[in-house]
């Protein structure tokens, strides 16, 4: 079904309209063409049948897909070229402003090897082509408190303008195990870093409270079965605490279809959503293709995705000059598709 509350004309201003991206997973947007030209580089035989990559069948199998994926890399050339497609992508969808995790336990290159030249490139992209970039380095949910103080001590004695925010990701299946990492967030905070945590996805509400209470989260990645705790989204409702929601994705790994997914009743209770794509190489989608499935899902007009973008602006780790002009640009280009 389509929303009756977008025209023809809208859809298809979404691809060139202004957009704000805040859960990507470098790993996850890897093309597929630059894969098989990284596995063919090493004689590396691919995975799984090409056509088979991206066919996984629960989160855990889809990290130890992007784990082989990241192991072809072994240089920092091929990084750089990496964000420079990665760069390509986001200005494709006009994405004006993006926050990309990156989770080093996937990779087997050094953080000084690994973190640079991204950091290099989103320099670069913002002062050639103003985009507003920030990394987020993230520890895996699987790993020990000495890895993830040993990325936050390479993220302060490397501080860089790009360097904006500490996350953690990968699955809580094997628990959130979030008190041993209390330490290593409180000092990014302290550093000032923008805090961010994946729970509600592979964990229920516990794992939320804990991202909350533990991590001092300022924004929840996925956090979306909060919806099965009404006391916790009144929570994050009065906190105003933002969940960087991403349905396609959580159509993957957790619901079985849109229908099921619980952004309507989220958003109707009041929480700050924003709208992402997680991983859209391996997914096969992109941002502008998504607002419009979710539009379409849940009958929403041009009117709420410009909020829905406005939302991630204000939640976004880029400095206070950045956010108030790129709410004036979201402002001003999407009220201007009638
Ligand atoms: N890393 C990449 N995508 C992820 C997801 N959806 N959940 C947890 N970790 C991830
Ligand atoms: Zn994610």
């Amino acid at each position: 079904m389509t929303s009756v509350y977008l025209s023809e004309r809208q859809r298809s201003a979404i691809k060139t309209l202004p957009k704000v991206e805040l859960h990507l997973h470098f790993e996850g947007c890897i093309q597929l063409e630059s894969i098989e030209a990284l596995a063919r580089s090493i004689d590396q035989p691919m995975i799984r049948r090409t056509q088979d990559l991206y066919s996984f069948k629960d989160l855990e199998e889809f990290l130890s897909t992007l784990d082989w994926i990241c192991n072809l890399v072994g240089s920092e050339h091929e990084i750089t070229t990496l964000s420079q497609s990665l760069v390509n992508y986001l200005r494709g969808q006009n994405i004006v402003c993006a926050e990309i995790i990156i989770n080093p336990s996937h990779w087997r290159l050094s953080l000084d090897s690994l973190l640079p030249p991204i950091l290099a490139e989103f320099a670069r992209a913002e002062s050639q082509f103003g985009i507003t970039l920030g990394l987020l380095p993230s520890i895996g949910r699987h790993q020990k408190n000495a890895d993830a103080m040993q990325l936050l001590d390479w993220c302060v004695s490397n501080s860089h303008p790009n360097l904006r925010g500490f996350s953690i990701d990968g699955s809580e299946r094997g628990g959130s195990r979030t008190d041993q990492f209390v330490g290593a967030f409180k000092k990014a905070k302290e550093s000032g870093l923008g805090i961010t945590a994946h729970a509600g996805e592979s964990s229920g509400p516990q794992g939320v409270v804990a991202a909350l209470d533990q991590l001092g989260v300022d924004r929840l990645d996925h956090g979306v079965r909060a919806v099965e705790d009404p006391g916790l989204m009144s929570r994050l409702a009065a906190e105003g605490i933002p969940l960087n929601v991403c349905v396609s994705s959580n159509c993957h790994n957790l619901y079985p279809s849109f229908d099921q997914h619980p952004l309507p009743q989220l958003l109707a209770k009041g929480l700050i959503c924003t709208i992402n794509t997680d991983d859209p190489a391996m997914l096969d989608i992109n941002l502008s293709s998504e607002l419009v499935a979710v539009a379409d899902a849940y009958d929403l007009s041009l009117g709420d995705l410009k909020q829905l973008q406005l939302n991630a602006v204000g939640a976004a780790f880029c400095p206070l000059d950045n956010k108030a002009q790129l709410a004036r640009q979201i402002e001003n280009e999407w009220s201007a598709i009638t």
